[in-house]
């Protein structure tokens, strides 16, 4: 399989790691341009292309960029293509967005409705980067961690779920991009370090009014 990034930066960089050592095909991109990627292509040992290129290149592409870029992303050489969306919404990064902050929209719904002819899965979002870079773990491990994933597609939710097992994790069905609020920021799910079943827990009890505090993650570690 080849996995396209569209960003190079932390996430895209730690996510193109493991996929390389799981065997797969990478190539990563930002908006400056391949020439600026010489260094982290060569200490990850893949290709480098433009965000069009990315697009073009993978099988399911990976948009690692900040949310304020969502709508700059190459909407044509992504059509017909799996799109793993890690963005999280910081509205002191990326601006006061009215949908967001009113809670009518989920961060992925607000992607699909820019990406219209891609097929959105929200997939790791909901860990950090350094637990991204230490906490993959082979299939049946003890301590293997779980990742909540979303789409309205099933099919396209499969392919990404048999991604995740090869990148190191294990992944928790979270329904629709609709109803991937559950794992969004200040919801207990986020980035917490945990089981399959345990996560599973964690998603069918929270509600809208589940709140935690940013940060909760670091005090709720259950591998
Ligand atoms: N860091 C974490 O712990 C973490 C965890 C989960 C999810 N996330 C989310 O994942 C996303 C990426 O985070 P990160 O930490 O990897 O950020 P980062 O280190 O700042 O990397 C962002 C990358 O996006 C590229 N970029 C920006 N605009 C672009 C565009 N229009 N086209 C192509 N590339 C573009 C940047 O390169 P150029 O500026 O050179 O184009 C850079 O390579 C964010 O939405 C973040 O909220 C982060």
């Amino acid at each position: 399989m080849k996995i396209g990034f569209i960003g190079a930066g932390a996430m895209a960089q730690a996510l193109a790691k493991h996929a390389l050592d799981g065997g797969l095909s990478v190539m990563i991109s930002n908006s400056r341009g391949p020439e600026t990627l010489t260094v982290a292509a060569n200490r990850l040992g893949c290709e480098t292309g433009t965000a069009q290129q990315a697009a073009e290149f993978g099988d399911v592409i990976v948009i690692a960029v900040p949310l304020y870029s969502f709508n700059k992303l190459p909407k044509e050489q992504l059509k017909g293509k799996i799109v793993l969306d890690l963005l999280n919404y910081f509205p002191h990064r990326d601006g006061y967005i009215t949908e967001l902050n009113s809670l009518r929209m989920t961060t992925s719904e607000l992607v699909a409705n820019y990406l219209t002819d891609s097929t959105v899965v929200k997939a790791f979002n909901s860990i950090t980067v350094e637990d991204l870079r230490r906490d993959a773990r082979p299939e049946g491990a003890k301590d293997r961690r779980a990742i909540p994933i979303a789409s309205n597609d099933q099919e396209a939710k499969n392919v990404v779920a048999r991604l995740i097992d090869k990148l190191g994790f294990d992944s928790v069905d979270g329904g629709k991009l609709s109803d991937s609020w559950r794992f969004e920021r200040f919801r207990p799910a986020y980035c917490v370090a945990a089981p399959k079943e345990k996560l599973e827990g964690i998603l069918e009890t929270t509600t809208r009014d589940t709140v935690v505090a940013d940060g909760y993650w670091l005090h709720h570690r259950f591998v």
